[in-house]
């Protein structure tokens, strides 16, 4: 059985054939979904799709290009919202730089990913990191406002010394599908040193489809090619990778008894 820890379903780009897809999904071992917000509106269609299907649960919360759309009231919504029975995690929430390079923008992507973390301890919920091209930003705000919170560093894309200084901070590490790249080296070495214990598996999609699916819209039917290069990686067999990557989402997302 597999566990996507980080899926966008509620994407248009699932429009024509959501249903269909997530109705094929247990019969395909993916037994369990965390569906992750990027903003309110796609927060809202997490819990619509938490409360129709079983194994789906939502995650809440504004990524960080998304911040303009935040204001006082939206983050009065996530923290009544964060009290849902399905909702599992409050993210995805983060610093992203890659396309924004102004100092101002980025002093707001801070502000908020703080008062986010703020809210994840408040409502006692685990947190869905993304961090892209602000790796030095996103230690010192996680190892300052996040102490004590679990969570996740999605879309792990920095180098073996990050990866295992988040580890010792008693974060998880999310993977997906671009491990499988061949030009994924750094990541790669990342993973054969990361504890089998803290790594999540995860699809992002509809983005980052593995090998040898790459450029396609990505689902979670792809993951067996995930869960075989990490097992590769690891020295494990793929079954191993599974059982351990769904005991640690299961232990992050607090679904033991849910
Ligand atoms: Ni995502």
């Amino acid at each position: 059985m597999i566990f996507d820890s980080h899926a966008h379903y509620d994407d248009k780009q699932f429009g024509e054939d959501r249903d269909e897809l997530l109705s094929s999904m247990e019969q395909n071992r993916i037994t369990k979904i965390v569906n992750v917000g990027a903003d309110i509106p796609s927060s809202k269609r997490a819990i619509a799709l938490a409360e129709q299907y079983d194994f789906v649960y939502a995650s809440i919360g504004v990524h960080p290009s998304e911040i303009s759309c935040l204001d006082a009231e939206g983050l009065k919504w996530l923290e009544k919202a964060a009290a849902h029975q399905k909702v599992a995690a409050i993210g995805e929430i983060g610093l992203d730089y890659y396309w924004d390079k102004e100092t101002e923008v980025q002093e707001q992507q801070k502000v908020w990913f703080r008062r986010q973390l703020g809210l994840a301890r408040e409502v006692q919920l685990p947190v869905i990191i993304h961090s892209r091209d602000a790796a030095a930003d996103t230690l010192e705000i996680m190892k300052e406002a996040a102490v004590g919170i679990p969570g996740v560093i999605h879309c792990f894309s920095y180098s073996r010394e990050l990866a295992l200084e988040y580890v010792k901070l008693g974060y998880y590490i999310g993977v997906g599908g671009v491990v499988t790249f061949k030009n994924a080296r750094k990541l790669k070495e990342a993973v054969a040193e990361i504890p089998m214990e803290r790594i999540l598996i995860e699809t992002d999609c509809p983005y980052l489809a593995p090998e040898p699916n790459r450029g396609k819209r990505n689902s979670s039917l792809y993951l067996p090619y995930v869960v075989e290069t990490v097992a590769e990686l690891k020295g494990l067999r793929p079954e191993e990778v599974e059982e351990i990557s769904y005991r640690n989402a299961m232990e992050l997302y607090g679904l033991q008894n849910k």
